[in-house]
C-alpha cells in the first residue's frame, strides 16, 4: 500500500487468536519491522494461547494481516513517593495489579494511519471489561528503546514506571493508570 494512501478505521476488524487462523497468519507478509515480534507471531502465537501464557488478537484490514497485540497478567512496583501518594488514602500496598501489552505490531506499510491508536482503545476496552471480574489497576508496556515506540507510549500519555526502571533493561518500563472513579457508598 502507497504510504499516503489513507486508511478507513471503520473497516478494521479485530480477531482473537484461535489455532484456525494459524495458516492465515503464516502465509500473510506481515512485518512491523521488529524482528523479534514478527518471529513471535508466525512461531510463538498458538503455543502462547495453547498454554494461556498471552492472548493474541489480530487487526485485519480489506482481509489482510496489518497487525496485531499481545495480553497478559502484570504486577507493578511503584517508586517511593508514589507508594507514599496511595498510603495517604489508605492503600497500603506497594505492588499493584496490571494487564500488560506484551506485544504491539503495525505493518509497516500501515504506520502513522492511527491503527496503533485504534488498537490501545480496543486494548483499553478490553482491560475495563476484564476490571468488572479481577482487579487491575494500570496498563503496562515493556517499550522498546526506538523513538517510534516511545513516541506512541508517551504520546498516549503513558509514564515511565520509574522504580521498574532503576534495573539495568532492554527496554523501558510504562504504565498507564485505568481508574474510573465508581460510586460511593450511599
Ligand atoms: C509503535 C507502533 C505500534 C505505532 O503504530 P502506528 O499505527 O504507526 O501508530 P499511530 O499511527 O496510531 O500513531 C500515533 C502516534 O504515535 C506517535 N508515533 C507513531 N510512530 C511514530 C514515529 N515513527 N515517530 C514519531 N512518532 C510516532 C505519533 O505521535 C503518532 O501520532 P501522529 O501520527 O498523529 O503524529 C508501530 O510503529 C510499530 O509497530 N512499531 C514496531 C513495534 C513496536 O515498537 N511496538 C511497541 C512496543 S511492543
Amino acid at each position: 500500500m502507497p504510504e499516503d494512501k489513507a486508511v478507513n478505521l471503520d473497516e478494521i476488524e479485530f480477531k482473537e487468536y484461535e489455532p484456525t487462523l494459524l495458516p492465515f497468519i503464516k502465509e500473510s507478509n506481515f512485518d512491523c519491522g521488529n524482528a523479534d515480534l514478527n518471529e513471535f507471531l508466525k512461531e510463538d502465537v498458538d503455543m502462547h494461547y495453547q498454554e494461556s501464557l498471552t492472548q493474541t488478537m489480530l487487526v485485519i484490514y480489506r482481509g489482510k494481516l496489518i497487525g496485531f497485540f499481545s495480553l497478559l497478567t502484570d504486577a507493578i512496583n511503584l517508586g517511593d513517593d508514589e507508594v507514599e501518594c496511595f498510603k495517604k488514602r489508605g492503600i497500603r500496598y506497594k505492588s499493584f495489579p496490571a494487564v500488560k501489552i506484551g506485544r504491539l505490531g503495525v505493518d509497516v506499510h500501515y504506520k502513522r494511519h492511527g491503527i496503533g491508536t485504534l488498537a490501545l482503545k480496543v486494548i483499553k476496552g478490553l482491560a475495563y471489561k476484564a476490571q468488572k471480574y479481577v482487579g487491575c489497576r494500570f496498563l503496562t508496556v515493556d517499550a522498546k528503546q526506538f523513538k517510534e515506540s516511545i513516541d506512541f507510549w508517551e504520546g498516549h500519555g503513558f509514564r515511565k514506571n520509574l522504580k521498574e526502571n532503576l534495573r539495568n533493561r532492554e527496554t523501558i518500563s510504562y504504565r498507564s493508570d485505568l481508574l474510573v472513579p465508581k460510586q460511593s457508598p450511599p
